[in-house]
């Protein structure tokens, strides 16, 4: 780690999709940086939540805005909102219900989230991150849901971007590339589809969670003051290729 332990001392941060995989390694780094976090997710009290004295878990529905309303409504201030839920349904994605579950949980669910902390963002004069994906640049026959709900988080965050930053509210996001976690187990299982993602991958390994996590507290430090809108590949040079 090579931030100032106590880069986020004092500072409210709020993790969706906070309870596995890069969300959880987020809320664990911003814990370690002195912030208190409250991670929000499914499986809040699953092996893969994240655990550390400053951080909080609560099993939420990111799709549920009562649920959500009635959690962001006691943050007076809020320091950093990372909306990293996400999910993928594979080629179900084909069934419009399905379609716009997904939609909703990794694209609408960051406008509910953005539109009900905005208040307590502005108050902090604080930052969101948003995770999109490779699946931002590319299309994809095998997911065409998480495809389209992707590349619609990067225009959602220049959106907000220019929306929010009369207030001093930043907004970016990060790409990650091929990352291990629990929503890539297969695809990591899957020799031949590994090796062709390797083959592809300049720095030639899979990312870890810390490796995007670092990338999303530097978007939320003071270093990155002057940047708005941008999305942040993490991806070991993949895009690149
Ligand atoms: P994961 O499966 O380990 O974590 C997903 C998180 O989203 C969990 O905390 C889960 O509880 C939460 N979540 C899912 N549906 C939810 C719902 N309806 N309500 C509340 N929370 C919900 O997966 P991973 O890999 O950590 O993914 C995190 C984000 O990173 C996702 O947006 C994913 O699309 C993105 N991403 C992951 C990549 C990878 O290689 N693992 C690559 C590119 C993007």
């Amino acid at each position: 780690m090579t931030f100032s332990a106590t880069l986020f001392e004092g500072r409210r941060a709020i993790v969706m999709g906070g309870t596995s995989g890069i969300g959880a390694g987020t809320a664990l780094r911003l814990a370690e940086l002195g912030a208190n976090v409250l991670a929000v997710g499914l499986q809040a009290a699953g092996k893969h939540a994240p655990v550390h004295d400053r951080i909080r878990c609560i099993e939420l529905d990111v799709t549920d805005g009562p649920a959500l309303q009635a959690v962001l409504s006691k943050e007076i201030s809020i320091d950093v909102l990372v909306n990293c839920a996400g999910i993928s349904r594979d080629r179900a994605e084909y069934e419009l219900d399905v379609f716009q579950h997904v939609l909703d949980v990794n694209l609408t669910s960051i406008m509910r989230a953005c539109s009900l902390a905005v208040p307590a963002l502005i108050h902090a004069r604080g930052c969101i991150v948003n995770v999109a994906s490779m699946f931002s640049t590319f299309g994809s026959a095998d997911r065409p849901a998480y495809a389209a709900s992707k590349g619609g988080v990067v225009q959602l965050t220049k959106s907000l971007a220019q929306s929010y930053a009369a207030a001093k509210v930043r907004v970016n996001a990060v790409a990650p590339g091929w990352i291990t976690t629990p929503l890539s187990e297969g695809l990591a299982r899957d020799e031949e589809a590994s090796r062709r993602i390797m083959d592809r991958t300049p720095l030639g390994h899979w990312g870890q969670p810390a490796d995007v996590a670092d990338a999303i507290v530097f978007l939320c430090s003071p270093a990155a003051g002057y940047i708005t809108g941008v999305t942040l590949p993490v991806d070991g040079g993949y895009l690149t290729v």
